[in-house]
């Protein structure tokens, strides 16, 4: 269903649900102007994730992974929440059970004043000690002397899940439980292709939940949903509680 029709149903249901899951991933911020990584101008088509975000990459060369992260914060730091992040935002007010599993490290979710989410790829404003596992908040990372832990001195890395690392089992868990419970789950500005994210559709399906994609195009979620809105997601999302 698209559209018109399609819109009216969604607006119906939420309007009506008790608990809502939203799960987000690079395209919610692409309205903000931070850049995705498989469109035209993804991070990936120019850069090669092997070298930059795995734990080989760290163990080979932190300094250069350190720079384009820290590259990557600035960029991030001029940016702002879009009214997508707010409604997703204003949407945790209004309901008893909402939960938001995101798979952006930018925090513009909790800029924008959310409170109940599991960041699961981790979050570019945190840093983690690769000797003690310490995660701080740390928004001013020196690589001119790699960055080293407040606590025992180690060294100090991006808090990002990387490619080949397990997600937080904590934040699985909860992930799962929000998906298991919800009425309704929105999905939005996600390609669908990288786990475990691009299992929750089908786990919220199988569970009853009535399925929602928000995005500029059709990605290998569109068949399974429900309803497939095609439309920037600045746009579509405030239209969807209005
Ligand atoms: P992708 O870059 O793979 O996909 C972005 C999706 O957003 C695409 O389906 C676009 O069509 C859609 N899109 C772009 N602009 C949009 C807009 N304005 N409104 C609505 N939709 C829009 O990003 P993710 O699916 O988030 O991992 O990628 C998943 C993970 O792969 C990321 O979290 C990252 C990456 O490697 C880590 O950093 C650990």
């Amino acid at each position: 269903m698209q559209s018109e029709s399609g819109m009216r149903e969604v607006r119906a249901r939420l309007a009506t649900a008790r608990a809502v899951t939203v799960l987000t991933g690079a395209g919610i911020s692409a309205d903000s102007g931070v850049p995705t990584f498989r469109g035209a101008d993804g991070l990936w088509r120019n850069f090669r994730a092997e070298d930059l975000a795995t734990p080989e990459a760290f163990a080979r060369d932190p300094r250069l992974v350190w720079e384009w992260y820290n590259w990557r914060r600035e960029l991030i730091a001029t940016k702002k929440p879009n009214p997508a992040h707010y409604a997703v935002a204003d949407l945790e007010r209004r309901l008893e059970r909402c939960w938001l599993i995101t798979q952006n490290v930018d925090g513009l979710h909790r800029t924008a004043g959310s409170q109940k989410l599991s960041e699961i790829h981790g979050n570019i404003w945190k840093v983690r000690c690769t000797r003690c596992s310490r995660v701080d908040e740390n928004r001013e990372v020196p690589i001119a002397i790699l960055p080293s832990c407040a606590a025992c001195g180690g060294l100090l890395r991006p808090h990002i899940v990387w490619f080949g690392e397990s997600l937080a089992s904590e934040d699985l868990a909860r992930s799962y439980e929000a998906l298991g419970r919800c009425e309704v789950l929105l999905i939005i500005g996600t390609s669908g292709i990288v786990y475990p994210a691009a299992s929750f559709a089908p786990v919220a399906k199988a569970a009853g939940a009535f399925v929602v994609e928000i995005n500029l195009d059709p990605t290998p979620h569109t068949e399974l949903v429900d309803v497939s809105l095609q439309g920037r997601a600045k746009d579509v999302v405030p239209e969807l509680f209005s």
